[in-house]
């Protein structure tokens, strides 16, 4: 007989299963996107005083990872104003331990690092200031990350396909095998050109058809397409990807 857990497991699987039978509901999030972008939507939000350019969704998803494979080290491209460094910090902060996370920006403002280093989560947070697909810069993650293991890879950088791909290339040795290697902004291929006239993205090029070249390249990773499937609404869909193995 199944346990009252593993009944709840099931029922929430088949939730899932069927969800993602709906396009029409990956439609609306995907309209909701669309909507919202307009309104700065994805600027609203803080996690412990930090501005996170993250909707809550992605960030429940991103926890649920961050609690299934218990990294010693979360490496994220794309710093902004350091809210998704300080939560993932607070994850581990919550977790125990001594994990750490390695925040790269082509363009830290002194604001932001100060902010980022007075943080009571500062401890647990590095910060590198490069391209990120810049081999010094990858060679000093690299050693930050040193025999540390597990590790989450997170891309939310400069979403442009040739950008995304290098990092893709780069950092997916450091992610760990039964991890996850997280490419957020792949919603821009199902999102209209007139929004980014003022980026080098856009249907086409961007995230998603960088990862789509990438799982083609890359045996070592599949798409867990259960977690924008029980999101609806991310900005990451098809970007949830995992290392095979354990
Ligand atoms: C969407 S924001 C990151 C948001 C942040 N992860 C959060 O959740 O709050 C994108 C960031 O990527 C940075 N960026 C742009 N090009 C980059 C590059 N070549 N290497 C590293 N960072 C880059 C920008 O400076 C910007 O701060």
């Amino acid at each position: 007989m199944m346990s009252d857990e593993a009944e709840f497991s099931a029922a929430v699987e088949r939730n899932i299963e069927a969800l993602q039978q709906r396009a029409d509901l990956a439609q609306m999030g995907v309209d909701f996107i669309r909507e919202t972008a307009e309104l700065g939507y994805s600027y609203n939000f803080r996690w412990m005083g930090r501005p996170v350019i993250q909707f809550p969704q992605d960030l429940i998803a991103l926890q649920e990872i961050i609690w299934a494979v218990r990294p010693a080290v979360i490496v994220e491209t794309g710093v902004a104003r350091g809210g998704s460094l300080v939560f993932h910090a607070s994850m581990l902060e919550l977790l125990g331990g001594d994990g750490i996370v390695v925040g790269v920006d082509v363009d830290i403002r002194s604001h932001n690092r100060q902010a980022i280093e007075e943080h009571p989560m500062a401890r647990r947070i590095r910060l590198i200031e490069g391209s990120s697909v810049d081999a010094e810069v990858f060679s000093k993650v690299r050693a930050e990350v040193g025999e540390r293991s597990p590790v989450i890879v997170i891309l939310d950088s400069n979403h442009t396909h040739a950008h995304v791909l290098d990092e893709l290339r780069l950092y997916a040795d450091l992610v760990s095998p039964g991890s996850f290697l997280v490419v957020l902004d792949t919603i821009v291929e199902h999102l209209p050109k007139s929004m980014y006239l003022d980026r080098p993205w856009g249907p086409g090029d961007n995230p998603m058809t960088a990862v789509r070249q990438f799982l083609r390249e890359d045996p070592r990773f599949e798409q867990d397409r259960s977690i924008d499937g029980k999101l609806l609404i991310t900005v990451a869909p098809e970007g949830w990807l995992r290392r095979k193995g354990t």
